[in-house]
C-alpha cells in the first residue's frame, strides 16, 4: 500500500512496484485521479496489479474506513509506504476534520493512525516493511535557512504560523514516528525506516499553477544538480522497498539510496516517545504498537 500514489513520487514509485510483481494499493483521496493513474500504469505494463482505495489522511474517520476497506480484503501486507503529503501554500494555517494543522495533520497524524491501525496486518504478514517518507528539511539550515520548530503550544499555529517551518516540523515528527516505530517493533519481523527523495522539482511543479513557476520547477530547476529526478526519487524508495538488507534492518534514514545521518534532534529518544504518546491521545489509540 502506497499513500499518494496518483502523482509524483508515489506514482513513479507504484509503477516501479507494479514491475516488481507487487500487488499495489493505491490509497488515496481522490478515486477519478487513481482511476487514471491505475490506467496510466497498466499502459506501460498490462501485467500489472494496482488497485485504489480511499484514504483522506486529513480525517481520523477516512483514516478508519480506509483500514477497515482494506481489512475486508483479506489481503497480506508486506509493504507500506507512507509517501503522502506536501506543505500547504499560503500564510493562513488551514485544519483537519478533526482540527489539527493540516501539513503536521496529513503527514504525520493521518500517517500514524494508519500505520497503527495496520500493525497487526503487518506483523501477521511479515516479512514486512514501514517505510515513511520525511525529509532532509528536517534538518536544521537544510535547504537554506529554516529550522524545525517544534513546540506543543504552537502545534496549532497559536504562536505564530509559518508554512515551512510546520513543513519541518511535520518532517521531523516522521523522522521520530519512523525511529519510535522501529524500536516498538522489535523483533516481529516488520522494520521502519524513513526516506528522503532529495529535490525533485518536477514533482512540485505539477502543483504550481503560474506559468512562471512551472518554467522554473518543470524545466530550469530539474536541470540543476542538486535535483532529483521522478525516476532518482523513486529508486530511493525502491532501496527502502526491495533492497534486502532493509528486510531485517530499521530505524535508518535512506537518502539517494544511501543510509545517511538524520539531525541530533531525530535520534532523542524522549522526544519520539513523547510524540508517540500524545499522538496516540490525539488519534484515540490506545498505546499503538507496544
Ligand atoms: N518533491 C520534493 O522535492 C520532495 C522533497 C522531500 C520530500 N518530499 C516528500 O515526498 C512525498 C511525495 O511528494 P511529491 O513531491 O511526490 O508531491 P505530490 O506529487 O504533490 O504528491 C503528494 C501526494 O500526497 C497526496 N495527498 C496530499 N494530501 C493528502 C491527504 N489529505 N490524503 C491523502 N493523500 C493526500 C496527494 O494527493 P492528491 O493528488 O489528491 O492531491 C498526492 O498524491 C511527500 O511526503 C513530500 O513531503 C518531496
Amino acid at each position: 500500500m502506497i499513500t499518494g500514489g496518483n502523482s509524483g513520487i508515489g506514482f513513479a514509485t507504484a509503477g516501479k512496484l507494479a514491475a516488481k510483481g507487487f500487488h499495489v494499493i493505491l490509497a488515496s483521496r481522490n478515486q477519478q485521479t487513481s482511476a487514471q493513474a491505475i490506467e496510466r500504469i497498466c499502459a506501460g505494463n498490462p501485467s500489472a496489479s494496482v488497485e485504489s482505495i480511499p484514504l483522506d489522511l486529513a480525517s481520523f474517520a477516512a483514516v478508519r474506513q480506509c483500514v477497515a476497506t482494506f481489512q475486508a480484503k483479506g489481503y497480506p501486507l508486506h509493504l507500506l509506504i507512507n509517501n503522502a503529503g506536501g506543505s500547504v501554500a499560503g500564510q493562513q494555517a488551514s485544519f483537519t476534520a478533526d482540527g489539527f494543522e493540516m501539513t503536521f495533520g496529513t503527514n504525520h497524524l493521518g500517517h500514524f493512525l494508519l500505520t497503527n491501525l495496520l500493525l497487526d496486518n503487518l506483523k501477521q504478514s511479515a516479512p514486512a516493511r514501514v517505510i515513511t517518507v520525511s525529509s532532509q528539511k528536517h534538518v536544521p539550515g537544510y535547504g537554506g535557512k529554516g529550522a524545525p520548530d517544534f513546540d506543543y503550544d504552537n502545534l496549532k499555529g497559536e504562536k505564530y504560523y509559518d508554512t515551512q517551518v510546520f513543513y519541518r516540523n511535520s518532517k521531523l515528527a516522521n523522522m521520530w514516528f519512523a525511529y519510535e516505530l522501529q524500536r516498538r517493533l522489535a523483533g516481529t519481523g516488520v522494520t521502519s525506516n524513513a526516506v528522503c527523495p532529495g529535490f525533485v522539482p518536477e514533482a512540485i511543479g505539477n502543483r504550481r499553477t503560474s506559468a512562471l513557476d512551472r518554467l522554473m520547477y518543470k524545466q530550469i530547476l530539474p536541470r540543476m544538480p542538486f535535483a532529483r529526478s521522478l525516476e532518482q526519487a523513486s529508486s530511493s524508495y525502491m532501496v527502502a522497498a526491495t533492497d534486502p538488507r532493509y528486510e531485517s534492518v530499521g530505524g535508518k534514514f535512506i537518502v539517494d539510496g544511501k543510509e545517511t545521518p538524520s539531525s541530533d534532534e531525530s535520534y532523542d529518544e524522549e522526544k519520539a516517545r513523547r510524540l508517540w504518546e500524545m499522538s496516540c491521545e490525539w488519534c484515540g489509540l490506545g498505546n499503538g504498537a507496544s
